[in-house]
């Protein structure tokens, strides 16, 4: 059977860190807040010189060390963001470029916290169809450059960072063989007011900031969460149990918290980052799987499920073998 392996992963944090103890100099708020509603610490910030495509290139040329491969191997980059250097070219030519690579094919997702999800399905289906054999799938976000640092509500829960993984075409065991399993992808246009961007190229011509009604897109978020997760298992046919990890997009301590005790999975296999990175976007998946394979946790032959939602709302999962 033809699947999509991931050959290797890569990751990149901004050099600042930046405490919750440093926000409340900013803003009216205490670690002791945000560590109680969210469980974030710390999160990394952009600084001069760094951008979404400089975090994006730097995680690339980590995934392809691992995968012990170069530039010249890649003829696919799917590039999820939010937060894109220029309103055009797509990043994904940026990294490109950066990369050194003249001809292959190269576009953004976008698709806000879901976007690796829905990059690496996209990329998974141009591969098993034939259109690329080694791709580049990238979630790399500077959501700090289109946050309200007046808004407590909101630019206490974010972070800037970026995540790849080189994935190849490769003939594998039906049975036991290495690779995406199953993807399930959703959206629903009519929650643009819970979670979305004051601004825009074709509206107000400005970039806008993150607006975002907390307490409702935290109840979509675990009842989508629990949903999705439900049918990529049925369409495997595995119970939680069978589930070595679950990489969740790293959104909030406590949506992770409820999604794992309404599905019945054992909080020990979820890979938590969100202390360390809070909210990366598009870049929170990739960054905490890269996180969790180098530390040794995820290993050859595991069965890992990435699962993410964002706005739109969008929301997705995948179920891959290690
Ligand atoms: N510090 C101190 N107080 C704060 C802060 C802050 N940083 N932010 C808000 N507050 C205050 C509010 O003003 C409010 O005060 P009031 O009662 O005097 O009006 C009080 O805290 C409670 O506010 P709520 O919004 O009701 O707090 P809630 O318990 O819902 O927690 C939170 C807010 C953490 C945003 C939560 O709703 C949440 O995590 N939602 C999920 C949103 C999310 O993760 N979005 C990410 C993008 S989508 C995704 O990735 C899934």
């Amino acid at each position: 059977t033809l699947r999509s392996v991931i050959m290797g992963t890569g990751s990149a944090l901004p050099r600042r860190c930046v405490d919750n103890a440093e926000l409340a100099t900013m803003v009216d708020t205490s670690d002791e807040w945000i560590v109680g509603r969210t469980g974030i610490r710390t999160r990394y910030i952009a600084g001069e010189g760094e951008t979404t495509s400089t975090l994006a290139t730097e995680a690339s040329r980590k995934a392809l060390e691992a995968a012990g491969m170069v530039p010249g191997d890649i003829d696919l980059i799917v590039l999820a963001t939010a937060t894109p250097d220029q309103t055009f070219p797509a990043s994904a030519t940026i990294v490109q470029a950066a990369l050194g690579i003249n001809d292959c094919v190269a576009f953004d997702v976008a698709a806000v916290c879901s976007g690796f999800l829905y990059a690496i399905t996209v990329a998974d289906n141009m591969l098993r169809g034939g259109a690329a054999k080694t791709a580049l799938v990238i979630g790399a976000e500077t959501f700090s450059r289109i946050l309200d640092w007046e808004d407590r509500a909101t630019c206490v829960l974010f972070g800037d960072g970026a995540g790849a993984v080189v994935l190849q075409a490769q003939d594998t065991d039906e049975a036991t063989g290495r690779g995406i399993l199953a993807s399930r992808l959703h959206a629903d246009g009519r929650h643009n007011g819970l979670l979305n961007v004051d601004g825009g190229p074709s509206t107000t011509g400005t970039v806008g900031k993150v607006r975002m009604k907390g307490q409702d897109v935290f109840r979509h978020a675990v009842v989508n969460l629990a949903q999705v997760m439900r049918e990529v298992l049925e369409d495997v046919g595995v119970t939680p149990d069978q589930v070595d990890w679950v990489i969740p997009h790293q959104a909030n301590a406590r949506i992770l918290d409820a999604t794992a005790r309404k599905l019945g999975l054992d909080p020990a296999r979820v890979v938590v980052t969100v202390d360390r990175h809070a909210n990366t976007s598009a870049a929170s998946v990739p960054l905490a799987l890269d996180t969790a394979v180098r530390d040794g946790r995820v290993k050859q032959g595991d069965l890992v499920v990435l699962e993410a939602m964002g706005g739109g709302f969008t929301w997705a999962a995948s179920i891959l073998r290690y």
